[in-house]
């Protein structure tokens, strides 16, 4: 019998990378399942695929996939033969340097297609023998984040080819009650995706099982077979309490999002780059979600709108209050900002963080958002410096989000300085929908709750990020650690913030609140070193491409 050579390469991520099809006569998929389950918002996705060298010599089959951009890889196997190999996902040094080329390439070839922007790629490959086949399973992992309302669980599915025995399974279990539900994506139009009838409303069964035919009719599929996602949309039962709380075996995790608090107005600066490289439709994007942004903001909130080129010109000294006069003014002035200059992204921000420095107001939620498309190329343009400078100016006082614009913006140094000031970063894509793009990301900050929430676990410990600026509408804080001496009794966990001008705080007079976890605890441990070991890679900012082996400690 010929001997089988194995040869791993597994390749770091790259969105919407340009290669190479494959030989469709070289070999068969003929099994492509994957099977995803939730428990209380953790998602464990299992694909596997079964392929068959058809050629009477070996031959190199690749397996593909695209997964969701925060999920771990947490195994991959392959067998051959009966045989057995586990895969090393292998650190790429390169791998910054080729998403960036990855990025651009893709952005100019039009590739960059909607489904893809939330994906990263996994590659390998292996030499088969003659005739034999290869199965690949690899298991990504990842807690969904809930945003404007809703958890969103993607599937990506481009087998490259129609398969005989293609399925999507999806189960998921949630401890309150699921409230409502949807498929959406590409792959489910028509409807062919089945609801399992529900045992409970604590549970939902999603069946996807096109024939080989449907495989080739569906919205997102061609000759090549099916090439787009699956998406459930969900969300659970809320109310005004502490939340909910799940305890197996010494771990817990903490779901929090208390629903019926009242909006807490803000301060919001917008710091806008008008230099050169924004010219055309990005400009005008900007201007249109800005015209946008600002109809939306409530009377009682402030704000303030700079624009920078290789210099800082805020529209005023101060921020103003979003009356009807001062918002009507503050659209004329978007409607005409134009492109011109370089980037001076340090004097901008320090400007931002200066006037919100000067103007607080008790009770409200200050926060700078940054948007820009490119490197800092005037002033100060060393990344390291700007990120040192920004953090002496904010002083962990209020949240920055950085929105990067298209393909040339250093996003690394966006994300880092976003993340060392208690915000994210966003990449927005430069597409037909970029307005929309920025509308949306207000939307998840455009209403905050609460601020300085601090949640508390007396008898806790090993605990992930306790501590967050502010709490918005529709989204959730989870807090995952392990319960000492694995002691119920002496376990004590309560909320404290501020909502407006009053100290709040959330906390159970007895511990039946605590729920024995539906998941099982491996599944609690599990979604614990997910988060630790996500918040350690946030912090130090190790570069977040799948170059990660995701251990757990056992
Ligand atoms: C999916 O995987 C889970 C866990 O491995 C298993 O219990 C379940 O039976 C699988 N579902 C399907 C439809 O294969
Ligand atoms: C928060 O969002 C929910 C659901 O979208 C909405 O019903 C509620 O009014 C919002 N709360 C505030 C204070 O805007
Ligand atoms: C959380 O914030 C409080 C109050 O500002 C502070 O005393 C505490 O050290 C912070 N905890 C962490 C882990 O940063
Ligand atoms: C916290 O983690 C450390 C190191 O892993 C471990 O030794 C300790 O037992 C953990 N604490 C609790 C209360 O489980
Ligand atoms: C604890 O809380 C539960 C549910 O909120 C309640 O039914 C029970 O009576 C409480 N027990 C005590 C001792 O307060």
């Amino acid at each position: 019998m010929g001997k089988i050579v194995v040869q791993l390469a597994l390749l770091g991520l790259m969105l919407a990378v340009v290669y190479t099809l494959p030989n469709k006569e070289d070999w068969d998929i003929y099994k492509y399942h994957i099977n995803s389950t939730v428990t209380d918002g953790y998602a464990i996705t299992i694909i596997t695929s079964r392929v068959v060298n058809r050629r009477d010599q070996p031959t190199e089959i690749e397996f593909h996939v695209k997964i969701p951009k925060n999920a771990f890889i947490s195994q991959f196997k392959m067998s051959i033969e009966g045989q057995m190999y586990d895969g090393v996902v292998k650190a790429k040094e390169e791998a910054q340097q080729q998403y960036s080329e990855a990025m651009s390439r893709g952005q100019s070839a039009g590739l960059v297609s909607s489904v893809g922007r939330s994906l990263e790629e996994f590659t390998t490959s292996v030499t088969v023998a003659a005739h034999q086949k290869v199965t690949f399973e690899l298991t990504h992992e990842e807690l969904l984040k809930r945003r404007l309302g809703q958890y969103e669980l993607q599937i990506y599915a481009r087998p490259m080819q129609p398969v005989n025995d293609f399925k999507i399974d999806v189960s998921i279990y949630e401890q309150p009650d699921i409230v409502f539900s949807e498929v959406k994506g590409g792959l489910n139009n028509p409807n062919l995706a089945t609801i399992g009838a529900a045992e409970s409303q604590n549970q939902l069964d999603v069946h996807f099982h096109p024939t080989v035919e449907q495989q080739t009719l569906c919205g997102a599929c061609g000759d090549d077979g099916l090439n787009g996602d699956l998406v459930i949309v969900y969300d659970v039962f809320r109310d005004d309490t502490l939340g909910h709380l799940k305890e197996s075996n010494g771990f817990f995790v903490h779901h929090f999002a208390p629903t019926g608090l009242a909006r807490i107005s803000k301060n919001v600066i917008f710091v806008i780059d008008q230099s050169g490289s924004m010219h055309g439709r990005k400009m005008r994007q900007t201007r249109a979600a800005l015209v946008h942004i600002l109809a939306d903001l409530a009377t009682d909130d402030y704000f303030g709108l700079i624009t920078f080129d290789h210099a800082v010109h805020p529209w005023k000294r101060e921020l103003v209050q979003a009356n009807e006069h001062n918002v009507g003014i503050a659209k004329e002035f978007a409607r005409t900002i134009e492109d011109r200059g370089s980037t001076d992204i340090n004097s901008a921000l320090l400007e931002g963080a200066k006037m919100l420095n000067q103007n607080p107001r008790d009770g409200s939620a200050s926060i700078l958002i940054l948007l820009t498309d490119g490197d800092p190329t005037s002033g100060e343009r060393n990344p390291v410096i700007i990120q040192k400078n920004v953090m002496r100016a904010i002083n962990k006082k209020f949240p920055l989000y950085c929105l990067g614009f298209g393909h040339d913006v250093n996003f690394e140094f966006l994300e880092k300085m976003s993340l060392e000031n208690s915000g994210v970063a966003r990449r927005i894509y430069d597409d037909t929908d970029a307005d929309l793009q920025l509308k949306g990301f207000y939307a998840e900050v455009a209403t905050p709750l609460l601020t300085n929430v601090m949640l508390i676990y007396e008898g806790g410990a090993n605990l992930t990020q306790t501590n967050f600026s502010h709490y918005y509408n529709g989204s959730e804080i989870v807090v995952a650690g392990q319960i000492t001496d694995n002691n119920i009794e002496t376990f004590s966990p309560r909320v404290v913030a501020i909502s407006g001008n009053k100290h709040v705080e959330f906390s159970e007079t007895n511990s039946s609140t605590v729920m024995t976890a539906s998941m099982s605890e491996s599944n609690t441990r599990r979604l614990w070193a997910y988060l630790t070991v996500k918040q350690l890679l946030d912090k130090e900012y190790v570069q977040c491409l799948i170059e990660y082996i995701f251990k757990l400690k056992h």
